[in-house]
């Protein structure tokens, strides 16, 4: 595995697999890797011909009150794990090489980030958008591979690429989750075993949710009660917000007449954890039949 840390070196690398007409599949991330990241890794090495991770705590996407400080910085074992999952290159730059003294740009994608996580973190999208956009125009990837564990962000990055006509293939990758259903981030790890026990009440609301779809509810009142009566049962669990949206828009929506998501929010002891489902509107049922006289 090349690693690189100089973004001039990237760059001229990533010229020269291009010139051999080898696909860049890219998976950028903040480290810490766990299985959710190496799905990414696995397709990026499986569809392209070069793997390439970046590994980069931003600090443009942590608020002041958050968790820039103590986010977990596992470089050694994410290398280890990374070589494991077919990745055959790594970009590990420092804050000066991306964020160098003089540093004034911001790139901010407008609308799909105000709702949801933009109400709570302020500036969060645009300290991504801003890494995003950066580490795009270095390596000029083919195929950049996002978990739908963040999937405002995941919306966010696809609006930026078309807006910016970056070329590069958005590729959407399922949640991967613990086996009780948590969905895997590096964030659980801040959880003591009471709270970890406690956070598999996200994927059971959406369970909850899901199940009244399927049984015909249509009110988004009806199938978000059916997940906040899940989430209202945990002491430990504290909404910050839970909505039932338009899967492109992320608009809410009132009526479940097209395929919709819901999207969660919840501060279980010190970690904020995200996660969101599909919610189908039910299979139309067949009306009585017509009794043809
Ligand atoms: P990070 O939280 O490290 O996540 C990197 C990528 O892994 C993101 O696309 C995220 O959605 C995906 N991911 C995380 N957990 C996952 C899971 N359980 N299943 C599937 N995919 C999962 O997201 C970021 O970093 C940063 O905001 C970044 C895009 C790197 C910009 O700094």
């Amino acid at each position: 595995m090349q690693q690189f840390s100089d973004p001039d070196h990237l760059r001229t690398a990533a010229r020269g697999w291009r010139r051999e007409g080898r696909r860049i599949g890219f998976v950028p991330t903040m480290g810490n890797l766990h299985e959710g990241h190496l799905s990414l890794l696995r397709r990026a090495a499986a569809e392209c011909d070069v793997a390439l991770l970046s590994v980069y705590v931003n600090p443009k996407q942590f608020g002041p009150q958050e968790d820039f400080a103590n986010y977990p910085r596992t470089l050694a074992e994410d290398l280890a794990l990374a070589a494991s999952a077919g990745c055959s290159d790594v970009f590990v730059p420092t804050d000066a090489t991306i964020y160098p003294p003089g540093f004034a740009t911001s790139v901010t994608v407008a609308g799909l980030t105000e709702p949801l996580c933009g109400r709570s973190r302020p500036g969060h999208f645009a300290g991504v958008t801003t890494v995003v956009a950066k580490l795009f125009c270095l390596v000029v990837p083919d195929r950049a591979y996002f978990g739908e564990k963040d999937y405002q962000q995941l919306q966010v990055i696809r609006r930026l690429t078309a807006d910016l006509g970056l070329g590069t293939e958005v590729v959407g990758c399922p949640i991967v989750r613990e086996a009780d259903g948590l969905a895997m981030s590096s964030r659980n790890r801040y959880l003591n075993p009471a709270e970890r026990a406690a956070a598999v009440c996200l994927s059971r609301a959406i369970a909850a949710a899901q199940r009244v779809a399927a049984d015909g509810a249509d009110a988004a009142e009806t199938i978000l009660a059916a997940a906040q009566i899940v989430l209202a049962r945990q002491p430990l669990a504290r909404i910050d917000y839970l909505e039932l949206v338009n899967p492109e828009t992320l608009q809410p929506l009132a009526r479940l007449d097209r395929p919709a998501r819901l999207i969660l929010a919840v501060q279980v002891g010190p970690a904020r954890l995200l996660d969101n489902g599909p919610i189908e509107p039910a299979e139309s049922k067949p009306g009585p039949l017509l009794s043809l006289s």
